[in-house]
């Protein structure tokens, strides 16, 4: 049997790997516009981070992480998400010590044990961004309009953006027991995992994707009406702010997260009509994380997007990020003798920043044209006998299929013009 990928991993090739690398570039571009910059972290980390970072009682905790022992018996895990990596990485370098707010962005792989399923799983990607050190509620504004300035920026437009404050540790207390009184007697209504879930932690039960836990809560009691005059302050002004900023968003009073850390502001941007796994990405405020692990009293919020559900948003909004190789000259070689020749003229392309091929096939004059005009090549340069006893290079306009001569000594600039010519001619 041939070895295959892990179940529920994937290899993205050619061309599939352009439409990443134009979306990271998008995200990252916008990133920068906002004053991010990048860090990079282990893709393992001590396993207690997570444990203590993301909550013991969290699926991804309890259920999802690839955790293992090293040689020497420490027990170590794949990152399932990296805000907590962020926040360690900061206590260890003191980063808090200069210029606050801190604002991150990273990008790459994240792990988590999960049954596989469309938009669903065990190394999948993220995107995403943290911002240390300020508690105003325009940070939280900023983050969400960066959000949705970066769906924009890779042409998503059909997406909703559900917004909810859970408050503060002491905010949740009070609203955890009316809660409780109010899941009690209708706990068996509810499915097995919210039954277990209205134990440990009843406001995950809120966020049940089962349409009958949907229907056993209606008329819950809502975290809004509990949270402290200092909460509640902060998430009008953040929903004030982005109302002002024009951004749309839903106040959604079942959205509490799935991960420990949160505190105030949480979010998530769901697809409609793209299947179960319809959240593309989600974040919120998390002020006790950083000293959770043993760092300063620090606040944060950020986010992150998952790029495979980005990526099938496109699809399914028919978006279409570049998918075509960029080839713009192939250097054709009429006969073998000549192919020093052809080298030169690649060599010379390739210095000027001119995106140029050749065949290393040794293939015939007419299959060379054809792979080029498969290969998407706006230019064909022939090199042959005449040409380089004449000291010229013929160029075929594979747009306009015009054929002309060009001499070697001034090609360079020829060629940028033609393809110049070529660009302006298309976008027309
Ligand atoms: P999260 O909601 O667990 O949040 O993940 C963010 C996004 O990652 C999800 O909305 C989804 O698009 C994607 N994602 C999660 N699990 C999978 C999976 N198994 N397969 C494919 N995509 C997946 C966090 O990870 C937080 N660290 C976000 C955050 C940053 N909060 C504050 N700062």
């Amino acid at each position: 049997m041939p070895i295959k990928a892990p179940r529920g991993t994937y290899d993205i090739l050619p061309p599939d790997s352009r439409k990443w690398q134009a979306m990271e570039q998008s995200l990252k571009r916008v990133a920068h516009i906002y004053g991010y910059e990048e860090i990079r972290t282990p893709v393992f980390e001590h396993t207690e981070l997570f444990e203590r970072g993301v909550g013991e009682g969290t699926d991804i905790v309890s259920k999802e992480m690839y955790t293992f022992f090293d040689k020497s018996g420490r027990s170590l895990t794949l990152r399932p998400e990296m805000t907590a990596s962020c926040a360690r990485a900061l206590i260890e370098h003191s980063a808090h010590t200069g210029l606050l707010p801190l604002k991150w962005f990273y990008c790459g792989p994240m792990f988590r044990y999960d049954r596989p399923q469309s938009g669903r799983y065990r190394q999948f990607h993220q995107f995403g961004a943290e911002v240390f050190g300020s508690s105003s509620p325009l940070v939280d504004a900023e983050v969400l309009m960066m959000v949705v300035r970066m769906l924009q920026s890779i042409g998503l437009t059909e997406y909703l953006l559900h917004i909810n404050s859970v408050g503060c540790p002491s905010c949740r207390d009070s609203y955890r027991q009316e809660l409780l009184d109010f899941i009690n007697p209708i706990v068996n209504d509810l499915c097995p995992d919210c039954r277990q879930r209205s134990r440990a932690n009843p406001l995950r039960v809120l966020d049940c994707k089962e349409s009958r836990c949907h229907e056993a809560i209606k008329g819950h009691p809502r975290l809004l009406d509990h949270l402290c005059s200092g909460c509640a302050r902060h998430y009008q002004r953040v929903r004030d702010t982005l109302t002002r900023q024009g951004i749309c968003f839903e106040h959604d009073d079942r959205l509490v997260r799935g991960l420990d850390y949160y505190t105030n502001t949480a979010f998530e941007i769901h697809i409609p009509g793209i299947g179960a796994q319809s959240a593309v990405g989600g974040g919120g405020r998390y002020n006790g994380l950083v000293k959770a692990i043993e760092g300063p009293d620090l606040p944060g919020i950020g986010f992150a997007l998952g790029l495979e559900r980005l990526l099938l948003a496109l699809e399914k909004q028919d978006s279409a990020l570049p998918g075509k190789r960029d080839l713009e000259v192939f250097v054709a070689v009429m006969e073998a003798e000549y192919e020093d020749e052809a080298v030169t003229i690649l060599q010379q392309l390739r210095d000027a920043g001119i995106v140029a091929d050749k065949d290393y096939l040794e293939r015939k004059a007419r299959a060379q044209l054809k792979y080029a005009d498969k290969s998407g090549a706006a230019l064909v340069l022939f090199v042959g006998a005449d040409e380089v006893k004449q000291g010229f290079v013929t160029v075929r306009n594979m747009i306009n299929k015009e054929q002309t001569a060009i001499l070697r000594t001034g090609l360079i600039p020829a060629i940028t013009r033609l393809l110049h010519h070529n660009e302006e001619a298309q976008a027309q």
